[in-house]
């Protein structure tokens, strides 16, 4: 942060004081000669960006991803080819809660990488879980107002929640994860980030794969009880963004190791799961993970504002080498974050410090509002004073074509041959989880559906827990006396 000798305005005017309005006469009345006091007001009253409409509480910091195995022979992506370094970005966040909610409330954490590459800046916005509540992009609206505040108390309700969940079925594999002790993690350093999604990856000899990433924590993974989570919640609402932020500070610098589950390109047909479903994993014994680097986070940011809360995520940000899969929660996804940034901060929002990528831009936008500089001139292709030309080459695009029809449907997605909304979810709880994990497990779903859900929710709870898993249905119903 620069120290000036002296106070100035905006326009760099040094000004008289720093504590006294002009008035006339010391009790007199204000001046609207007092510039000064204006713009600092004026400034002051336009200070907020909207907050982000999922994700606004978070925190993060700056570090770099280092390729230290050799995937060559799957991806061209120059970040990924043995021995590069990257510069990145981690933002992680809470999902429901607003701006100045508490980081150890019950929720997926985000997991939003910004990796600065020499081919444009590559953006791969997770969580902390591998999975997600939903596998089609017209309910993810339904699914974040389930989750938010009721129009007529104000407040979450455990109901909604409830309600909308049992009704889809769907959300049964991300529910048991949320409820399970990976539900609340101590800090953000004690967590995985996953990519989530499957993506696609193409190697020099254009040979496509398909991909999923998991960032596995080198801190260990450690979590909150709810009873912790709760205390923390009223001691210190910022809890993982202070242990961050001193974690750095000491030196500790909080890393993780990449790994990638690659599905050869034609196993996608025939495979037991649908492998783009966003409700499901593909097993590690299917497909064994792959280690590609290391991911260390060593630089606090200097300035939450310009450089975490204005920092813009979108998963349509790929390079050549990677591209985007036929799951449609993803090509939703494509739509919905620059779209976000427009509105929330600006049609220019990648002119911004934090967002600029590193290596030349040289697009055809123009213009707008807070446009600092256009990046070729003339603004118009073909040009011919040198302007820049498109390349396919360069682009190195990564495309499938894979699954498309000629017919436009409203559908769900063909079922594979173990697809269905329950059984992965309880793989986990039976195969995954210990007696104790699942004793707890029962617990916290007792106790969040005793605040507040009410009948006929409330039996849907049961049916849905017994879907998943009956003896973990049957303890939940119990306790409800039935
Ligand atoms: P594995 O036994 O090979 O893997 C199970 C994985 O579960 C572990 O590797 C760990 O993921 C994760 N895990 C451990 N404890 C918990 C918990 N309390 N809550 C959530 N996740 C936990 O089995 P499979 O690959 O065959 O998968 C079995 C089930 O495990 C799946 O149905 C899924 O629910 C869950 N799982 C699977 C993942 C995958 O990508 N295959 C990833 C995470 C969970 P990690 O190693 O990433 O820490
Ligand atoms: C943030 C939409 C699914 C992870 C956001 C934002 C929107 C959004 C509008 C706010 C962006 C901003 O203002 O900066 C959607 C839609 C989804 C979806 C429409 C489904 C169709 C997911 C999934 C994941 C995810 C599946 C993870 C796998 C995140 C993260 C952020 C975020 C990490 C915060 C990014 C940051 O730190 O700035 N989402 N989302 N979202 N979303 Fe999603």
């Amino acid at each position: 942060m620069t120290q000036a000798r002296h106070t100035t305005n905006n326009a760099g005017i040094p000004v008289a004081s720093d504590d006294h309005s002009l008035t006339l006469g010391a009790n007199g009345p204000i001046l609207l000669q007092d510039h000064y006091l204006i713009e600092k007001n004026a400034q002051f009253n336009r200070e907020r960006v909207p907050e982000r409409v999922v994700h606004a509480k978070g925190g993060g910091a700056f570090g770099h991803f280092e390729t230290t195995a050799d995937v060559s022979r799957f991806t061209k992506a120059a970040l990924f080819q043995p021995g590069a370094r990257t510069e990145a970005l981690l933002r992680f966040s809470t999902v429901a809660g607003e701006l100045g909610s508490p980081d150890t409330w019950r929720d997926p954490r985000g997991f939003a990488l910004k990796f600065y590459t020499e081919q444009g800046n590559y953006d791969l916005v997770g969580n902390n879980t591998p999975v997600f509540f939903l596998r089609d992009p017209i309910k993810f609206p339904d699914f974040i107002r389930s989750q938010k505040r009721r129009a007529d108390t104000g407040r979450r309700d455990h109901d909604m929640q409830w309600d909308f969940w049992t009704l889809q079925p769907q959300t049964a594999h991300q529910v048991t994860w949320l409820m399970g002790d990976r539900g609340i993690p101590k800090t953000w350093r004690h967590q995985n980030g996953y990519g989530s999604h499957t993506y696609l990856w193409e190697n020099a000899a254009g040979e496509k794969s398909w991909v999923k990433y998991h960032f596995k924590t080198d801190q260990g993974i450690e979590n909150l009880t709810s009873e912790e989570a709760a205390r923390i919640a009223g001691e210190d609402a910022d809890a993982h963004r202070a242990d961050l932020w001193h974690a750095i500070e000491r030196g500790e610098f909080p890393s993780w190791t990449l790994h990638v589950q690659v599905m050869p390109y034609a196993d996608a047909a025939t495979y037991r799961f649908n492998p783009f479903d966003l409700t499901k994993v593909w097993p590690h014994g299917d497909y064994p993970l792959i280690e590609v680097g290391r991911l260390v986070l060593d630089r606090n940011p200097a300035d939450y504002f310009a450089e975490i809360e204005q920092a813009a995520f979108e998963p349509t940000n790929l390079v050549p080498g990677i591209g985007a899969s036929p799951d449609k929660m993803l090509v939703g996804r494509m739509f919905s974050y620059p779209d976000a940034h427009r509105y929330r901060i600006g049609a220019n929002y990648n002119e911004l410090p934090v967002n600029r990528p590193k290596s030349p831009v040289r697009s055809y936008s123009k213009d707008g509002a807070m446009r600092f500089a256009n990046a070729v001139d003339p603004v118009y292709a073909p040009n011919s004073y040198g302007g820049p030309h498109a390349s396919a080459a360069a682009a190195g695009e990564v495309t499938t074509t894979y699954g498309v029809e000629d017919e436009a449907v409203r559908a769900a997605y063909r079922l594979h041959a173990e697809d269905d909304d329950f059984g992965q979810a309880g793989t986990l709880i039976r195969e995954v989880m210990d007696e104790a994990q699942r004793e707890r497990l029962v617990r916290t779903v007792v106790a969040h559906a005793s605040n507040g859900v009410s009948e006929p929710v409330l039996e849907r709870v049961f049916g849905y827990w017994r879907s998943i898993d009956k003896e973990t249905g049957d303890k939940i119903a119990a306790a409800f006396g039935k």
